[in-house]
């Protein structure tokens, strides 16, 4: 597992993880701050936007790779980064708030997330902000090569149904 310390220190070398990371602190910040969110709220949602995928650092460049056909082990391993995030960021920041938002920035409002399936207001806000402001980064530029006007696309159509209604709307609002 990687350290925190290992995690801060990939700044600046093109790691495309850490960059993902870096993108979606910087649109969540955006979010909080369209929507009018007190800024110790704000702060802590872009600790956890910056953190949210450290357990991901394990995966072999072949899972990475946009290009790599997944197995079902792949999904298995893969599921379980935001506890092993979770638990990395445990043993550095202690029983911080904001882990939470790590642990369940992969739930969806009808409960098709993971790693518990929780549903609608069960998700913590904090989590259904980087979860939009993630889907979205996934979508334009980490993994999938979708358009920016595609990736908005997706998130309208799923507004409501996987993520929180608000919180889209408020990032279309940004993007434009
Ligand atoms: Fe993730
Ligand atoms: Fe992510």
């Amino acid at each position: 597992m990687v350290s925190v310390e290992e995690f801060d220190a990939l700044k600046g070398q093109r790691n495309h993880i850490y960059n993902h990371c870096f993108r979606v602190k910087k649109y969540s910040a955006k979010i909080c701050e369209k929507l009018g969110l007190e800024s110790n709220f704000k702060g802590d949602v872009e600790k956890a936007a910056f953190y949210h995928d450290i357990g991901k650092m394990e995966w072999s460049e072949g899972i990475l790779n946009e290009f790599y056909k997944f197995g079902p082990k792949d999904f298995e391993k893969i599921i379980k980064h935001p506890v092993e995030g979770y638990d990395i960021l445990k043993k550095y920041f202690g029983e911080a708030s904001w882990l939470e938002y790590v642990l369940y920035h992969h739930e969806k409002l009808d409960g098709s997330g993971y790693p518990k399936g929780l549903m609608g207001d069960g998700i913590v806000f904090g989590a259904r902000i980087i979860g939009v402001a993630d889907s979205y980064d996934a979508m334009f530029r980490h993994y999938h090569r979708r358009t920016k006007k595609e990736a908005l696309g997706e998130l309208k159509k799923n507004s409501g149904i996987l993520f929180d209604k608000k919180v889209v709307e408020a990032f279309i609002e940004i993007a434009k």
